[in-house]
């Protein structure tokens, strides 16, 4: 963030000197040193459901000293049609959670609220993002609400849909839609009649799609005409018309008219979202799925090869994110009957599954959902949309805080933003200074802060103050959730001092966990339980200190963050070298102001390539400029625009240790300072370096 769109901001002396928070990738070094405290706000704490420091030690102690009697308890909490057996088998890395328990998260959702004392209680609000203009010329908001007597019909209608077009219980259901109730509708449907959705981000472009799609063998697609975004169209049909062409297990692909724009509808097997429910049987009683049946995959990054498809099941993951909903956003507190809770992420993402859909609405809360992009029509969107829905919770990332602090108060300061009571953010490391303008501009000091710590693996969050109980530190995800360990420990296993940095790992299993990378347990293993004996590995370096608050300081692996979006090296890697004149490509992360880190990727082209270029006629530079957007696009094409590198540097050759594994250390360093500082002992070519190191001069 450039400092002079920065407001003055208190500052302590000692955090007025604090460097980055994420330490250099190889050495766990923690740099920052923040001292400013925030106990909860008396009024806050009086109303919440835990209400002091106290109450959350004893509660989180005997929630560690019993986990199994902890869980089973909250698991109480939800409707079971036949009740578990054991409450965990662990057998290191499987967890059986809620042995032979039977439930249904679409019940739990829905029915058990719409056939309760909530039915009339609005589940979802829905505001479109653009404006829709009546006869008369005059400009309203898109609004749709569904009451939880409503939301129980279209589910329903939805779920008897897809059972007509002949999906079943195990059956994996592709899903990419834009932001729409149809959306939450959709991962409901496939939750009541036991079929496994894979959501797929609306931003990743067709082969991406398809990737996802054949690796889990998905026979049915949901999708929509198109979605809107900062007021133009998104194609979805199309993009998924594109992925259609590489994947034949797909036999039906459901399209839900939101924009009414025409598009391609293959007879037999496309289908439009109106038609069928309007067939579809009204009542379709939900599966009683085992506990341990999978409910959802999750695509998601990691330092190798393709995206692994993280599979979570039935029973652990409901009670988990409906218990961590609860006490995390202080949901489905009686004090708090007219809570209007909003979450800002995509449902493409694990914060969408867990948090805009599974975890509120079991809840019974009322959940609002915005199609569109936070600055459009102008930057005061979201604030408008808080004034006028009432917005009491609001859940956000780093990403977005950083950038409506560029953007300027002015927008924000327009707007009363007094309905809310409590303020969340999620998605990578806070800096200090972020999280002060969001406590400040949007909080007015009043609304304690939630940083939530988690991953899609987690399924549910791991570590977070408990608002009304826990002080809260700027750029601290402070203390574990009740039932969860993690300790910050050497690549040894060995716990490191308070203070100091390390790996974050947790040493038991928890019910959310994932369960498996779908198709590939033994990756799972690989992945997550064999770097430290014993524990579950995060990739994330952290250090605790010595009130025993966790700071997350970053990956420790090759794994990016552009915008809270995880994105592998690899996965931009295999995207660039796949482009014709591409001969070999490394990518780094550079820190970012505003998107936390972005992309620098270095190319070496094919010698012909290299040979044409020099022979070229016309302007070098701007032969080598244009090759630098060709490949930018390539790659938004390939994967999608969230990982179109922010700079191509070309290179004769890249930087490789003896053995060949690229030193992406020294990228990074010559990325981000453009000078290299670290050990170069192991370097296979020395001369390599000078070359890169002249190229980013010239
Ligand atoms: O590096 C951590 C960062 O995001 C990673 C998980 O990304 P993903 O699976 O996409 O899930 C994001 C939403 C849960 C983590 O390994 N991360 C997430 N939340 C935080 C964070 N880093 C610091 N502080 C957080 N609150």
């Amino acid at each position: 963030m450039p400092s002079d769109s920065m407001p003055a901001l208190p500052v302590s002396p000692d955090s007025a000197a604090a460097p980055s928070h994420v330490a250099a990738n190889q050495d766990i070094e923690s740099t920052l040193r923040e001292n400013r405290v925030f106990p909860p706000p008396e009024e806050f704490s009086a109303l919440a459901h835990v209400k002091s420091l106290e109450e959350y030690e004893a509660l989180y102690a005997k929630s560690i000293a019993d986990p199994e009697a902890f869980w089973a308890e909250a698991a109480s909490d939800l409707h079971w049609f036949a009740k578990w057996s054991k409450v965990l088998d662990w057998n290191l890395p499987l967890a059986k959670w809620f042995v032979d328990g039977k439930l249904n998260l679409s019940y739990n959702c829905v029915d058990r609220h719409a056939l309760g004392a909530l039915a009339d209680k609005t589940a979802l609000i829905w505001e479109g993002e653009l404006t829709l203009v009546d006869e008369s010329g005059v400009g309203h908001s898109h609004i749709r609400k569904l009451t939880y007597a409503e939301l129980h019909v279209e589910v329903q209608k939805f779920a008897s849909a897809l059972k007509a077009l002949g999906i079943q219980k195990g059956d994996r259901v592709a899903v990419y839609m834009g932001m729409t109730p149809e959306l939450a509708i959709a991962l409901l449907a496939c939750a009541r009649i036991g079929a496994i959705h894979s959501v797929i981000f609306g931003g990743f472009a067709a082969q991406a799609i398809a990737d996802r799609v054949n690796d889990s063998q998905c026979v049915a697609i949901i999708t929509q005409d198109s979605s809107y975004r900062r007021g133009g169209e998104i194609p979805l049909k199309t993009t998924v018309d594109g992925a259609l062409l590489l994947t034949p297990s797909v036999k039906h692909v459901v399209v839900y008219q939101r924009s009414g724009t025409p598009v391609y509808m293959q007879a037999g097997r496309d289908h439009w979202w109106h038609e069928l429910t309007a067939a579809a049987d009204p009542v379709c009683p939900a599966e009683p799925m085992d506990s341990e049946d999978p409910l959802y995959i999750l695509y998601t990054s990691g330092t190798t090869g393709k995206p692994k498809g993280l599979v979570h099941t039935t029973g652990g993951y409901s009670v988990q994110t409906y218990l961590t909903t609860k006490y995390v956003f202080d949901l489905q507190n009686p004090n708090h009957p007219n809570d209007v809770y909003w979450c800002t992420a995509d449902i493409g993402w694990v914060t969408g599954h867990s948090y805009v859909v599974y975890g509120p609405l079991q809840c019974g809360a009322t959940v609002l959902m915005y199609e569109g992009a936070p600055n459009f029509p102008d930057f005061s969107r979201f604030w408008k949309i808080i004034d006028s829905h009432q917005v009491t919770i609001f859940y956000t990332a780093p990403t977005a805080i950083r950038a409506f602090i560029k953007w300027g108060d002015e927008h924000v300061e327009k707007h009363s933003l007094a309905s809310l009571r409590l303020l969340g953010t999620v998605g990578e490391p806070i800096n200090p200074e972020a999280w002060m303008w969001y406590r400040d501009k949007i909080g007015h000091n009043r609304c304690p802060i939630v940083d939530t710590w988690w991953q899609t693996e987690t399924g549910a969050i791991l570590i977070a103050p408990i608002p009304g109980a826990v002080p809260t530190k700027p750029g601290s995800a402070t203390r574990p959730f009740f039932g969860i360990e993690p300790e910050v420990v050497t690549r040894e296993g060995e716990k490191v001092p308070a203070g100091s940095g390390g790996l974050l790992v947790v040493k038991k299993p928890w019910p959310s966990m994932a369960r498996t990378v779908y198709g590939d347990p033994e990756r799972y293993q690989k992945t997550y339980w064999s770097d430290v004996e014993g524990c579950y590995f995060t990739g994330d370096g952290a250090r605790q200190d010595a009130d025993g608050y966790f700071w997350l300081m970053g990956r420790v692996d090759d794994v990016l963050n552009v915008s809270g979006h995880r994105l592998g090296t690899m996965e931009v890697e295999s995207a660039l070298v796949a482009h014709p004149k591409v001969a070999e490509a490394a990518v780094v992360g550079r820190p970012d102001d505003l998107k936390g880190q972005a992309i620098v990727a270095f190319v070496s082209l094919e010698s012909s390539v290299t040979a044409a270029l020099a022979t070229a006629s016309g302007d070098s530079v701007a032969n080598l400029a244009a090759l630098k957007d060709e490949l930018k696009r390539w790659v938004a094409k390939e994967i999608g625009s969230l990982a179109r590198p922010e700079e191509i540097r070309f290179t004769d050759a890249l930087p490789k240790t003896r053995s060949g594994k690229i030193m992406r250390r020294l990228l990074r360093e010559l990325a981000t300072h453009g000078s290299i500082q670290g050990d170069t002992t192991t370097l296979e070519d020395f001369a390599v370096i000078a070359k890169l190191r002249e190229a980013e001069e010239g």
